[in-house]
């Protein structure tokens, strides 16, 4: 037992991080892929574009972010005045991994007639260095308001670029990074599954490779897969992302059964998010007791991070244009 598990030992964690909440004036924001002791004591559960909008929107003093840190840097950037805490400063992402800001911004250079459009799944130096962010969920609202004719540059998850590039006609350039837990779906093994489960919908996350996105019946963000586990009359649900997230359904839909997609061993297991593993209670409790791990950004970096952030909502929203936005810089 390490030294900081004894020290908690015997300590009602749940009631002390709802203790502690109190005190600092606190909310806590969960993704979909947190373990399900988080999500239950979360104050809002949501996907990325969701927990984006509830860290500007909210009141309170500190945001402790359960999630991944480029999640938890986009509330600092859009709240910086909050306190900004995450739990483990480790927990990164495989798609920010692969795409370094120096190599993005070379990428860029040899691409001067193009516009990058981002995933948020990235680091504040390469949102810095793009002009709208998107996410899974907003990715196809703001790829419909950019004129066919407009050259793009996409990263860094190429597949998610290319189901859109598919989805819609473009050519956009790929960065090729992938999301190492999405990559870990069998083709093989789904196909075995859906053999014994034959009237059961597949649903996937688009950040799934082709032979897997190919195969379903659904492709959408975390939120867009939780909204059409409830419409789809199918009992018995196939998912492909990451399995803490019929969590959320079990508890909406108790009468319903979901199986995760497997890997090629057969089972879901191997598709857990070791990134947004590494947040438990234990870390959850000494970040909001100590206010460490916080999100620090250099004011600068966050300005120019921002407006690609801006971008994002402001597109997202549905009443703007990029002319709107061409006029507002
Ligand atoms: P969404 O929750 O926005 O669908 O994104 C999933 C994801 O990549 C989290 O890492
Ligand atoms: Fe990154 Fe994939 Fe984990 Fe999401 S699930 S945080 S994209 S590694």
């Amino acid at each position: 037992m390490t030294v900081q598990a004894a020290n908690l030992a015997g300590l009602d964690l749940r009631a002390e991080i709802d203790r502690l909440r109190k005190e600092r004036n606190a909310v806590i924001l969960a993704h979909y892929y947190q373990r399900p002791e988080i999500q239950d004591l979360a104050d809002y559960i949501g996907d990325s574009l969701e927990l984006s909008r509830k860290a500007a929107a909210t009141d309170a003093e500190v945001i402790a972010f359960c999630g991944v840190r480029f999640m938890a840097e986009t509330a600092k950037i859009l709240a910086p005045e909050k306190t900004v805490i995450l739990p483990d400063m480790d927990a990164g992402c495989s798609l920010e991994d692969s795409c370094p800001p120096d190599r993005f911004k070379a990428f860029r250079e040899a691409h001067p007639d193009h516009i990058a459009l981002t995933y948020i799944n990235c680091s504040t130096e390469v949102k810095a260095l793009s002009d709208v962010i998107v996410t899974s969920s907003s990715a196809e609202t703001i790829l419909s308001k950019i004129p066919p004719e407009q050259k793009i540059i996409f990263g860094p998850d190429r597949h998610l670029g290319g189901y859109l590039n598919r989805k819609f006609g473009r050519d956009m350039l790929l960065w090729p990074g992938v999301c190492i837990v999405h990559e870990a779906f069998s083709e093989t093994e789904l196909l075995k599954l859906k053999a014994q489960h034959p009237d059961a919908p597949i649903a996937a996350h688009p950040e799934c490779p082709p032979h897997i996105v190919d195969h379903a019946d659904y492709v959408g963000s975390t939120s867009g897969i939780l909204a059409y586990a409830k419409e789809t009359p199918a009992q018995t649900l196939i998912v492909a992302t990451e399995p803490h997230i019929i969590h959320q359904m079990q508890l909406a839909m108790p009468n319903k059964t979901f199986i995760g997609a497997p890997g090629a061993d057969g089972n879901c297991n191997c598709n857990i998010c070791p990134y947004m593993a590494l947040n438990t209670l234990e870390k959850l409790y000494l970040a909001l007791r100590d206010l460490t791990p916080r999100v620090e950004i250099e004011e600068n970096l966050r300005l120019a991070a921002k407006k690609s952030l801006d971008a994002m909502l402001d597109l997202a929203s549905g009443t703007v244009g990029m002319g709107d936005l061409g006029a507002r810089s």
